[in-house]
């Protein structure tokens, strides 16, 4: 008998539902809410609510139909429980609670940096261990990742997280939200002709990303106040190198220590066409394994739930039908 796992994904501004079946995505439908927050310069968590709670069974539907499938042939219901904004992910879990309930189906509830992780399985078969970087708006995170639900932070943003840096760059050069996107656009059209520090290099494998955006800064009021000829894509390419460079710097080094079976980028920021180059050009430079989920997977989504979901199915992890979201659920604590 086939195996289908719904995932439901509401943690931010995405209302997210795929269902698979362990070897292909029958369907994934996905609802971004950027257009309506984009007035607000950012996620405003009210607003985002509200929007998952008039979306949430219509891309429910949509799903269904997709896979041509009916309810009573789902297995078990995934469900992004944490880390996120609690408002969305309550809208989420509620939904995928209900079903399980009313479908008497198990309810799994997959954590959101666990799933961005495991999201190059969708380029091939991954071999534990690996090592990854998961890079996003809020987390910047080299973890070792020995198994499903077994996670070790090796090392991790001091402050601000290397996408949140890049939306605050973006906004310091009047870009629209979101500002991380808009501004690699911008540097493939620059140079990076101005130095600026690279910020804790010897230093482990923690990351800090605070002094890097305040040296842009910094560098955009002097080349204001000169008034000389300057280009934004220079300094969005200036910022952009040192922003990137210094993650694949710290990954290499924490890989070459271990028996890794590949190196696995996640995140938003996986999404960053100068990291992406990185990537091929290091693959075979370093003949590392670098594995990078295709674009449409790198953003948050609900196919990267269902196939973490369907792992924790075969493996029997389920949850219990009265768990609440956990905003600030640690990735090191899911056992
Ligand atoms: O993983 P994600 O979709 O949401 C969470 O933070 O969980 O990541 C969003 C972050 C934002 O900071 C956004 O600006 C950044 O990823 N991002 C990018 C790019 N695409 C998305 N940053 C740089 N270059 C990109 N192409
Ligand atoms: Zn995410």
């Amino acid at each position: 008998m086939s195996t289908y796992i719904l995932g439901i994904e509401t943690s931010c501004d995405e209302t997210s539902v795929a269902i698979y079946d362990g070897q292909n995505i029958l369907s994934h439908v996905t609802h971004s809410q950027i257009d309506k927050h984009k007035s607000f310069g950012g996620v405003l968590p009210e607003l985002a609510s509200r929007l998952h709670l008039e979306l949430i069974t219509l891309v429910i539907d949509k799903a269904l139909n997709d896979a041509k499938l009916t309810m009573e042939a789902i297995s078990a219901f995934a469900v992004t429980r944490g880390p996120g904004l609690i408002g969305a992910l309550h809208i989420g879990l509620l939904a995928a609670k209900t079903l399980s309930f009313i479908y008497n189906k198990p309810l799994i509830p997959v954590h959101h940096l666990a799933a961005h992780l495991e999201a190059g399985h969708f380029v091939k078969p991954l071999q534990y261990p690996y090592l990854s970087l998961l890079v996003s708006g809020g987390h910047t995170e080299l973890i070792e990742v020995s198994g499903v639900q077994s996670y070790k932070i090796i090392g991790q943003t001091r402050d601000d997280a290397v996408g949140e840096s890049y939306d605050k760059v973006a906004r310091m050069l009047s870009l629209p939200y979101p500002g991380g996107p808009r501004l690699d656009v911008l540097a493939q059209g620059g140079k990076p002709i101005y130095p600026l520090p690279t910020p804790l290099r010897y230093e482990g494998y923690d990351f800090s990303y605070s002094g890097l955006k305040t040296h842009t800064f910094h560098l955009i009021e002097r080349l204001k106040k000169q008034q000389d000829f300057y280009r934004v894509e220079d300094i969005a390419a200036s910022f952009q190198k040192v922003a990137i460079e210094i993650l694949f710097e710290k990954a290499i080094k924490a890989f070459k220590e271990k028996p890794y079976h590949h190196l696995v980028i996640g995140g938003g920021v996986s999404a960053n066409s100068y990291l992406r180059a990185l990537a091929i050009d290091y693959k075979q430079r370093y003949n590392i394994d670098i594995i990078i989920p295709p674009l449409w997977a790198c953003t948050d989504n609900g196919a990267m739930i269902a196939l973490l979901g369907y792992k924790l199915f075969k493996q029997g992890i389920f949850g219990e039908r009265n768990i609440g979201p956990d905003p600030q659920w640690s990735i090191e604590n899911l056992g």
